[in-house]
Order: C-alpha cells, then structure tokens, then sequence
C-alpha cells in the first residue's frame, strides 16, 4: 500500500480524495488548515515550511507515492493576495519542496486542482499571471492587492477576488504545463497534471447559496444540466495519483459537465503555429517572454 499527501483534506475535493484513497488502504498525509495531520496556513511560506517538514516527519524518511494538492481559497475572499498565495503559491511549494520524497519511490504522481474558471472567467489579469510565473511571490500579491481589474459592480460584491481566483488558476495550469515536461520532473519518472472542475457543490459552496435556493435542482448553464460534486472530482484525482496511470503527464483535465468545450468550442487543441513562429516564440521565451499567452 501507498502513502499519498492530499492538501485541502478537511473538505469537499480533498475530504473526497483522502476517502477514496483510505478505502484502497492506502495511508493519506492530510494537509489543512482545519484538523488533520499537519495542519497548517498554506497561505504562507513560514506554513508552507511547516507543512513540508510535518509531512517529513509523518514519512520517517520513507518515500511517497503521490501528492493532490487540492487546497484552495474561493473568490468570494475579501483578500485577493491570500487567494492567489493558497491557490498559486501554495500547491508550487509543497509540490517543489516534496519532489524528493516523490521520486524516491520511483512513481510518483502528483496532481492539482486548478479549475475551468482560467480559461471561461474574463476578468483575468494576464500581467499578473506573468508576474506569478516568475515567482516572485511579493510582488504577485502586490499586484493582486492593487486590483487593476475593474469588476462590475454586482461581481464584486459576491466574488471581490475573482481576478485574483482566474488568474492563480490560468497561472497554476500553465506552471503544470510548463514543469512537467522538464527533466526534473519527466525524466526522473514524476508525472504531473492538473484537474480543472467547474461549479462543483462542496460545503463550502454550498454555504454560499441561499437558503431557498435547490442548488440539487437550479437551472444551469452547465451542458450536461447539473453541477458536479466532490466524488465526481476526486475520481479523476484518484485516476492520476494511480500507478498504472503512466503515460499522461502535463495535461489539464476540466471536469466540468461540457463548460469548457461550451464556451471555448476552438479553445483547445491549437494548431501549431508555422515554423517562423514557433522559432521566434522559442527565442523569446530563451529571454523568459513567450509569445503565445501570459
Ligand atoms: P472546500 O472549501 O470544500 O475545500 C477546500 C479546503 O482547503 C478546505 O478544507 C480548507 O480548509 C482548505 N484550505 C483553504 N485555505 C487553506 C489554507 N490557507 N491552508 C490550508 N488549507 C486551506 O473547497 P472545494 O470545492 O473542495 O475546493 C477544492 C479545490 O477545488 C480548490 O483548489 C478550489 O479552488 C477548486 N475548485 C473548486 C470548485 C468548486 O466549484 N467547488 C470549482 C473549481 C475549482
């Protein structure tokens, strides 16, 4: 049996993944800032560190099989900084700074929970997804904290952080894209991908929608009709952290009843661009610009 660490394990996706896990007999290393067996605020790096080192210790100097960093912080936060730290900056650390343990054991999987919202949401700013590309983790926030993007006035009452929320989320899938291709990651045997959900009903969620609304029977959008739920999630969480999941590494998964493909019909795939650009965005990314997107 394996040891796995799910981030978020208190509620809904991450509660959802850790029972699916436990079932198999599998140990989890659950990760949260409610109770669990590290606790910690992945808000911050001081928590991010202690959380790594929680998670050492529960490992005794084993190895770990997987990682599904699925904490997150919603867009109704009044605070864009915390929600782009705990969404971005958070599953990026426990990610990089367990990546030893990971391929210690020579399979390791790891996988987050992004969400549709980065490519259907339009109020992202792509200077800040740039800006959280880098790293800089300072200067993201200030950004963030700055709001240059203007909300209409009934989205920021409900979703003050709703730049902030896209925007870690386009940045968390594009760092996936980006990182597990390279040799770090690729050669060494570590497959990473992310899952993108759209509407799903976890408590949190759930807490938000007024009292004499169904949200089991509420009109949607949504193409197949209905929202999802954290088990709908978790599974393909759970399909990615397996071993015999072995071929799939860099790609973002949206569960998400249709949204995507409703609202993004061309979206993906792209063809490749002709050859003169490609290598023009090659020498520009050489200088850390790409062409193509944030
Ligand atoms: P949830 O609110 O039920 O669970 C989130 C968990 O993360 C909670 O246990 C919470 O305590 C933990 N958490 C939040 N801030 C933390 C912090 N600073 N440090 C440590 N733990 C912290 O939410 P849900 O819906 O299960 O969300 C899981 C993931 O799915 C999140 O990354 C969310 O952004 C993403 N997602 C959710 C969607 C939805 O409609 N529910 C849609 C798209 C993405």
């Amino acid at each position: 049996m394996g040891t796995y660490v799910v981030t978020g394990s208190a509620s809904g996706i991450g509660a959802a993944t850790t029972h699916l896990l436990e079932d198999e007999g599998h140990t989890v290393i659950g990760v949260d800032v409610l109770e669990t067996t590290v606790r910690a605020d992945l808000s911050t790096p001081q928590g991010r560190a202690d959380a790594v080192t929680g998670i050492r210790t529960a490992l005794r100097g084993g190895h770990l099989d997987g990682i599904a960093a699925v904490a997150g912080a919603g867009a109704h936060l009044d605070d864009p900084g915390k929600v782009l730290a705990v969404n971005y900056f958070a599953p990026v650390a426990v990610l990089e700074g367990l990546r030893r343990e990971l391929a210690a054991g020579g399979e390791g999987r790891a996988v987050v929970v992004s969400s549709n919202s980065a490519g259907t949401a339009p109020l992202i700013d792509e200077t800040l997804v740039r800006t959280v590309l880098t790293g800089d983790e300072e200067a993201a926030l200030e950004r963030a904290r700055g709001r240059h993007i203007e909300l209409p006035e009934e989205i920021a009452e409900s979703a003050p952080s709703i730049t902030a929320y896209a925007s870690s989320k386009l940045a968390l899938s594009l760092w996936v894209r980006r990182t597990a291709v390279t040799a770090e990651w690729a050669r060494e045997g570590l497959l990473l991908n992310a899952v993108a959900p759209g509407a799903v009903l976890s408590p949190s969620v759930r807490s938000a929608i007024p009292p004499d609304t169904d949200p089991d029977n509420f009109p949607t959008p949504i193409p197949l009709g209905v929202f999802g739920q954290p088990e709908d999630v978790a599974f393909w969480v759970h399909q990615f952290l397996r071993p015999q999941a072995r071929f799939t590494t860099g790609t973002v998964l949206y569960v998400d009843g249709g949204t995507d493909a409703a609202m993004r019909p061309e979206g993906s795939p792209l063809p490749l661009a002709p050859p003169e650009e490609v290598g023009a965005a090659e020498d520009a990314a050489g200088d850390g610009e790409g062409t193509r997107g944030p």
